[in-house]
C-alpha cells in the first residue's frame, strides 16, 4: 500500500511528466520589469512542500494527525510567510441593525443592513472603524437558510441593483481617506454597460434557497501600496509600532478578518444557518476567500474565482504572474505579510505553496473557478494545486478531484474539492453562478 506521502510524490512526478497544454502557449511578456513566461514547457520543475509530512519529518498517516498536528503547522507557516497573523474577534464589537427586514427584488427578498462596529475594546463606541453588511434572505424561506457571503470591490450600494441600499464608502488613493461611494454615472455612449466585476444575480441565489450577503473590502483596509498601517490594521498597532511586523497581517488577511466578523453577525441572525455560510471572492478577493476559509473553519464552503498567484496557483511554477511580480514594490506587497516579499526570486525556498492553502480548507467543499484565457492567473497551476491537495481531502474521507487529467473549459468537476474553468478570461462570468449554485446545493442543502 502506498502511504499518503508516497502517493503525493507519485502524483508530483506524474504531473511533471504530463504534457499539460490545453492552455495554448503565448509569447513571453514583461510586467514591472520582470519577465512573464507563457510557455508550458518552460514552467520549470519543482518539489512542493509535502502536506502530509510533518515538520519533524514524520509522515501524516491519519486524519487525527493531520487535524491535530500537521494542519496547525501548515497554518502557522502560511501565517508567518504568506498572509500574516491577524487578531481575533474584537472585544468591543457590536452589531447595529439599521434595516431589519425590508422587502426587495419585487418581494422575493427580505433585505437587512447591518453596521458592524469593529471597536477594539469598548462596546458601544460608534466612532471606531466599521463595516456595512448587506443581506438578502428568500422571502419564502421556511427556516434558516445557507448564505453565500461575497466580498466585493464595491460599496454595497454599488454591488447590487437594489436602489434601497445605503451609500457606503471607498478609499480615495489621492487623499488616502475614506470617501462616500457615490452611485456610478451612467456609462458613456459605446462603453460597456457592466462593470468588470458585475454585481451578483441576487435573485438566482434566492430562487435556489440560498441567501446572499456582501461587504466591501475597503471597509477593512485600503487596496493600494503604502497603506500597511491603515484601516483596521492601524487599530492593532502596539504603542510605537509604525506598521505590522514581518509575520503580521497584510490587506488580504484584513479583508479575510472582515469576512469572519461578517460571519460573527450572520451566526446571530435568525434567518441564517451560521453553519452553512460559504465565502466567495474574485481575483485578489479569490485569494482572500481561500485565506478566510483556511483561517476560519466556521466557513462551511469556499468559492474562489481566479485567485491565481498568491492564491490557488502553484507559486513554484514559472508561468504567468509570479511571487516576484506580486511582491514588486509598486504592485501588491501590502496585500501580504512583509515576510512574503523575501521570497521574490527564490520561491523554491518558500516553506509553503498553494497545495497547502487548498489542503487547509479540507474537508470542507472548495470550488476553484478559473478562466481558460486568463493565463496571467495560471488556471493550470490552480488545477495542479488541487491535484496535489487531493490526498488530504481523501485522508479526511472526502473526494478530491479524482483525476490528474486537466478538464476542458466548460467541464466542471464538482467533488468536495471542485474545479471549473470557464471558456474565457479573468473573473466571474454570469454563467459561472449556475455552477456555483449547483456546487452549493450539492454540498450545503441536504
Ligand atoms: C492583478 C494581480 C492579480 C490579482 C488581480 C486582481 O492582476 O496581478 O494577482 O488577482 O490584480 O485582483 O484583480
Amino acid at each position: 500500500m502506498p502511504t499518503p506521502s508516497t502517493r503525493l510524490l507519485t502524483f508530483a512526478i506524474t504531473l511533471c511528466a504530463m504534457a499539460a497544454a490545453q492552455i495554448p502557449d503565448a509569447p513571453d511578456g514583461v510586467v514591472a520589469g520582470i519577465p512573464v513566461n507563457y510557455t508550458e514547457a518552460k514552467a520549470g520543475t519543482y518539489t512542493l512542500p509535502d502536506a502530509l509530512k510533518r515538520n519533524d519529518g514524520n509522515a501524516v498517516k491519519d486524519a487525527k494527525s493531520w487535524t491535530k498536528t500537521r494542519r496547525p503547522e501548515v497554518m502557522r507557516l502560511m501565517e508567518e510567510n504568506w498572509f500574516g497573523h491577524a487578531p481575533g474577534r474584537p472585544k468591543g464589537m457590536s452589531f447595529e441593525v439599521t434595516d431589519a427586514g425590508t422587502p426587495a427584488y419585487g418581494g422575493k427578498a427580505v433585505r437587512r443592513q447591518v453596521t458592524i462596529w469593529l471597536t477594539k475594546e469598548q462596546k458601544g463606541d460608534s466612532k471606531g472603524p466599521r463595516m456595512d453588511l448587506l443581506l438578502y434572505l428568500p422571502a419564502n424561506a421556511k427556516g434558516r437558510v445557507p448564505v453565500f457571503l461575497n466580498m466585493s470591490f464595491f460599496a454595497n450600494n454599488l454591488a447590487v441593483t437594489d436602489t434601497g441600499v445605503k451609500v457606503g464608502r471607498r478609499w480615495d488613493r489621492n487623499s488616502k481617506t475614506q470617501v462616500a461611494a457615490e452611485p456610478l454615472p451612467p456609462p458613456a455612449a459605446g462603453a460597456p454597460a457592466r462593470p468588470r466585476f458585475p454585481g451578483f444575480p441576487v435573485e438566482q441565489f434566492l430562487d435556489a434557497g440560498i441567501g446572499v450577503a456582501t461587504f466591501n473590502k475597503d471597509d477593512l483596509a485600503p487596496d493600494f501600496p503604502g497603506t500597511e498601517a491603515m484601516g483596521v490594521k492601524g487599530l492593532y498597532l502596539k504603542p510605537g509600532q509604525a506598521k505590522p511586523g514581518d509575520g503580521e497581517w497584510g490587506a488580504i488577511a484584513a479583508w479575510a478578518w472582515g469576512a469572519s466578523r461578517a460571519l460573527d453577525y450572520l451566526e446571530t441572525d435568525k434567518g441564517v444557518d451560521g453553519k452553512r455560510v460559504a465565502i466567495h471572492g474574485v481575483s485578489r478577493l479569490g485569494k482572500t476567500a481561500l485565506w478566510a476559509g483556511a483561517a476560519d473553519e466556521r466557513f462551511a464552503a469556499v468559492v474562489a474565482s481566479c485567485s491565481g498567484e498568491g492564491g490557488a496557483a502553484i507559486a513554484r511554477r514559472n508561468y504567468g504572474e509570479t511571487l516576484a511580480h506580486m511582491a514588486e514594490a509598486t504592485r501588491f506587497p501590502y496585500q501580504f505579510a512583509p515576510n512574503y516579499a523575501k521570497f521574490a526570486g527564490k520561491v523554491n525556498e518558500w516553506p509553503v505553496d498553494a497545495n497547502l492553502l487548498v489542503a487547509a480548507i479540507a474537508p470542507r467543499p472548495l470550488l476553484l473557478q478559473t478562466g481558460s484565457t486568463d493565463k496571467w492567473s495560471d488556471p493550470y497551476g490552480e488545477f495542479l494545486a488541487a491535484v496535489a491537495a487531493g490526498p488530504v481531502y481523501e485522508l479526511l474521507g472526502k473526494r478530491g478531484l479524482g483525476t490528474t487529467k486537466f478538464p476542458a473549459a466548460g467541464e466542471p468537476i464538482l467533488n468536495d474539492l471542485a474545479y471549473y474553468m470557464h471558456d474565457g478570461g479573468h473573473g466571474t462570468v454570469p454563467a459561472d453562478y449556475g455552477i456555483y449554485i449547483r456546487f452549493l446545493r450539492q454540498h450545503l442543502i441536504p
